[in-house]
């Protein structure tokens, strides 16, 4: 079956044809990014209104891409939830008015079984059972994922999730938004030992995550920071570029440890010996090569989603679809009448 995807629960609208049996034939995205810059963050009217004037353009350019015509379309695809409202509806809308005139099923994908079975996607495909470890903007969990639809919460962050802890402390150094590849990229430069921060949670039992300490704890050091060379206040672009990096490497360490520590708790009590890691997060270089390292040293195996499908893309809602479809769990009549589920 041919499947057409759609993802706009936040700032990017990503629009991909996938087939059950071949993969991804085609995936078109376009980030807002630019466009929020701007703001420090999304702005949710600007992103549905970006949404509705992308959408089309991106579905003729996957179409083209995949040597495809809309008639050759099996199934409709689209995240329901969770997200933005106003911008989900753009996605819906879309997947459900073509549903409704190529009288083809619409499928509600939930954001999250995209991110998690994304990592399916590449090669070598991990297989049932496996820990994941989803760390997104929003979201930061660890599953049990014994098959399609088959999950099970084993620990989540109590606080912030790991890539707004990123993006918060991008923007306390006074980088751009989204925070987390350009705290990466400041991080290259410095020396996480140069700051102590703390890891809240680290050595309590159990697999839930905390990172709001640690933003504070930044803000803390950075005001110290700015004392020292008499700014009475948190304002990084007083600093020389070394104590920025320095502070964004010790910054990136303290998420990356947390995440690590987590994860192999995780591994070690369920037994399971295969990690799939997916969320925006998961492009991090740092965090896959200490996962990697992490283990190796453990004979488990971990599975990462190619790097540009680790953050939002059409192509893990039209790859959910595939996987819920080839494992039964989709209701193909193309009957309607649960038109415009957002979750
Ligand atoms: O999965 P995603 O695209 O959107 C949500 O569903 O939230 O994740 C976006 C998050 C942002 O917080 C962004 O800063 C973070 O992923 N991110 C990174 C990197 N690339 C994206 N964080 C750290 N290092 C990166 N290289
Ligand atoms: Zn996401």
């Amino acid at each position: 079956m041919v499947i057409l995807g759609f993802e706009s629960s936040c700032d990017e609208t990503g629009v991909a044809v996938v087939c059950t049996d071949r993969g991804v034939l085609a995936h078109a995205l376009h980030t807002q990014a630019a466009m929020h810059q701007a703001y420090g963050g999304v702005v949710p009217e600007l992103a549905s209104r970006d949404h509705i004037r992308r959408i089309v353009v991106l579905t003729r350019q996957a179409l083209v891409d995949a040597n495809l015509k809309l008639a050759d379309v099996d199934a409709l695809a689209y995240t329901a939830g969770p997200g933005l409202a106003g911008a989900l509806l753009v996605g819906a809308g879309t997947a459900q008015a073509l549903a409704w005139s190529l009288g083809k099923p619409a499928i509600p994908i939930h954001h999250l079984e995209g991110h998690l079975l994304s990592p399916r996607l590449a090669d070598p495909r991990p297989a049932f059972p496996f820990v994941a470890l989803l760390v997104s903007g929003g979201h930061t969990q660890l599953m049990r994922v014994s098959g399609v639809g088959d999950y099970k919460l084993l620990g989540e962050t109590l606080d912030d999730a790991a890539g707004e802890a990123f993006d918060k402390t991008a923007k306390l150094l006074g980088l751009g938004y989204p925070g987390g590849p350009e705290l990466a990229a400041l991080a290259q430069s410095g020396d996480a030992a140069r700051f102590d921060l703390p890891r809240p949670l680290l050595h309590r039992p159990g697999f839930d995550f905390s990172f709001s300490g640690l933003k504070t704890a930044v803000l803390n050091q950075l005001q110290k920071a700015c004392k020292a060379v008499g700014v009475d206040a948190a304002d990084a672009s007083v600093l020389d570029t070394q104590t920025r990096a320095d502070l964004a490497a010790a910054a990136q360490a303290a998420i990356v440890d947390i995440l690590i520590a987590k994860s192999v708790a995780t591994l070690d009590q369920t037994g399971l010996r295969r990690l799939v890691v997916a969320g925006g997060v998961g492009a991090n270089r740092l965090l896959r090569q200490r996962l990697l390292d992490a283990c190796t040293k453990r004979g488990v195996e971990v599975f990462f989603p190619p790097i540009e499908l680790c953050t939002d893309n059409g192509a893990m809602i039209a790859y959910a679809a595939a996987e819920r479809i080839n494992a039964g769990l989709c209701d193909l009549s193309h009957d309607q009448s649960h038109a415009f589920t957002v979750r």
